[in-house]
């Protein structure tokens, strides 16, 4: 009778041993793949604009990772900047819409070819320069690729990392 329940015991125990071995792998398991990214998140990764159609001075708001990113196709009469993407015989501004300051989202006047920020009155220019407020440095550029008349956002083209390498992204 004592050795029946010392065998029942032991029985239990190794089953119970079992399953925690088990739930510790299913544990494990889904441990892995939340650390694994999803291939809509790979995917996602990159966003694919056509500038083509693209109007000057007109702003278009992408998102990228979150994230607004500003595209402008300037006019003739908006200054060069170094920072500017060159397409063609066009010329873009695409930053990243955030402010510098605290993050909020600038909005575009087109009639001043200038981003204001609502919040603490912060102003860019049209080429994403700080020019008056409490931002501390210019919208940033994320990384792009120019491929025809298309833009890739998210990877690092020639054009982007000569900016890069210039100091010029933030
Ligand atoms: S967040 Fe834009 S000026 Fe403060």
């Amino acid at each position: 009778m004592a050795n029946n329940t010392k065998g029942r015991r032991d029985f239990m125990g190794m089953a119970l041993g079992g399953f925690t071995a088990l739930g510790g792998i299913g544990a494990l398991y889904a441990m892995k793949r939340s650390w694994d990214p999803l291939p809509s998140v790979k995917a996602a990764g990159f966003t694919t604009v056509d500038l083509s159609g693209a109007q000057e001075n007109v702003l278009n708001v992408e998102k990228w990772r979150g994230k607004p990113i500003f595209v402008l196709k300037k006019s003739k009469d908006m200054k060069a900047d170094d920072r500017d993407v060159v397409v063609g015989s066009d010329r873009f501004h695409v930053s990243i819409g955030l402010c510098t300051h605290l993050g909020c989202i600038p909005a575009y006047k087109a009639d001043d070819h200038k981003f204001k920020c609502a919040c603490h009155g912060g102003e860019f220019d049209a080429s994403g320069h700080q020019i008056f407020g409490p931002p501390p440095s210019p919208l940033e550029v994320p990384p792009f690729k120019i491929d025809g008349t298309n833009l890739v956002l998210g990877e690092a083209g020639p054009e982007y990392k000569k900016m890069l390498d210039a100091g010029l992204t933030v």
